[in-house]
């Protein structure tokens, strides 16, 4: 039968980068009779400009009615002084509360070929292959209650609440344990549980179910900034990390850059269902938007884990995987992957590269 894919450009460097992922969809479609029809739909500054507002009644209703969605990037100074409620990154948390898209899975993988690219020594990084899961649609980014409000003596003050219900945290407790019976058998689970009751709730909920459900796996616990540390200090220690929203948010950057650059990470958000939206790990990119010269591998790599977890396509994941390694092999980079000696080309040309190879 044939999957419909929902396209979400978005905004900077989003329609560049998704542009070159269609491509590769194309390929595949024409050369190994993968059967999808692509659908686009505004999200972000781009709906706003369009409609008002950044995720329409009209993009929620197709991105339900699609297998899985392809999202490019959202945000960007225009629209930085709106109302944050109506602000472009509301369209992406619309769509992962919408979709109930709480479990993200962010890889962050070295490539043998960017090893020199990485801030940390090559010996450090080199082999790494860490699986982030960062809980997606709870936690502080969706606590209620928020906001910014008027003190008696006439000063200002912010709050949010950070709220896990432990039905919350059981699930994407075992989705990464589920993950890790396929790699390594680790998990290890961030928290700050010497200062939050909320995350003291989730050591308790994490270590409940791995007892019942997951003796087979080997979990741990780390405190935040103890993990922040030890991904820069010794990355391959970890197997498969599993976190809250907000942390999850900051140490995927981290583990991000540890491969060199943010460019390369891929990423997949996915319900119950294994309904899914795929999307870079970075963001729109406005200082080089309309250049041409953005990474789009992680968005073609995107495109790889929604054929793996969407799409029951492993082989063609595989495909683009393949690709990737070749076009890397052959020296061709962006230039924010670039090293002495390896030949500089831009956001098409490197779409190109790949979809020589799928
Ligand atoms: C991410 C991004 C988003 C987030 C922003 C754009 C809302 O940083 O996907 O990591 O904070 O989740
Ligand atoms: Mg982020």
């Amino acid at each position: 039968m044939t999957k419909k894919i929902l396209v979400l450009p978005g905004d900077g460097i989003g329609p560049e980068i998704v542009a070159e992922a269609v491509k590769v969809l194309e390929a595949l479609r024409q050369r190994h009779g993968l059967d999808v029809e692509l659908e686009h739909g505004l999200v972000g500054g781009a709906a706003i400009d369009a409609t008002g507002g950044p995720l329409p009644a009209e993009t929620l209703e197709q991105a339900k009615a699609a297998d899985a969605v392809l999202l490019g990037a959202v945000g960007g100074p225009k629209w930085e002084s709106l109302d944050i409620g109506i602000r472009p990154e509301k369209g992406l948390l619309g769509l992962r509360a919408g979709l109930d898209l709480f479990a993200n899975l962010r890889p962050a993988i070295l490539y043998p070929q960017l090893a020199g690219a990485s801030s940390l020594k090559a010996e450090i990084v080199a082999g790494l292959d860490i699986m982030i899961v960062r809980e997606l649609t709870g936690g502080i980014y969706f606590g209620q209650p928020r906001g910014i409000r008027t003190l008696d003596n006439g000063e200002r003050q912010g709050f949010n609440t950070l709220v896990y219900a432990e039905h919350e945290i059981e699930r994407i407790v075992r989705v990464a344990c589920d993950i890790a019976r396929k790699r390594g058998g680790r998990v290890c689970s961030v928290d700050k549980a010497n200062v939050l009751e909320c995350t003291e709730l989730w050591r308790e909920v994490a270590t409940r179910v791995v007892s019942q459900d997951y003796v087979d796996i080997q979990l741990s616990h780390m405190y935040v900034d103890n993990a922040a540390m030890q991904l820069v200090k010794w990355p391959k220690q970890f197997d498969v990390m599993v976190t809250s929203n907000m942390f999850g948010d900051i140490l995927s950057d981290a583990a991000a850059m540890l491969t060199g650059s943010i460019g390369m990470l891929p990423s997949a958000s996915l319900n119950a269902e294994g309904r899914g939206m795929y999307e870079p790990i970075h963001g729109s990119a406005p200082d080089i938007a309309g250049q041409g010269v953005a990474n789009p591998l992680a968005t073609i790599l995107s495109v790889a884990m929604m054929l793996r977890y969407s799409l029951d396509e492993p082989a063609l994941a595989e495909r683009i995987e393949q690709a990737v390694n070749q076009v890397l092999d052959q020296g061709l980079r962006t230039p924010d992957i670039l090293s002495e000696g390896m030949t500089q080309v831009n956001c098409a040309a490197m779409g190109d590269a790949v979809v020589a190879f799928v």
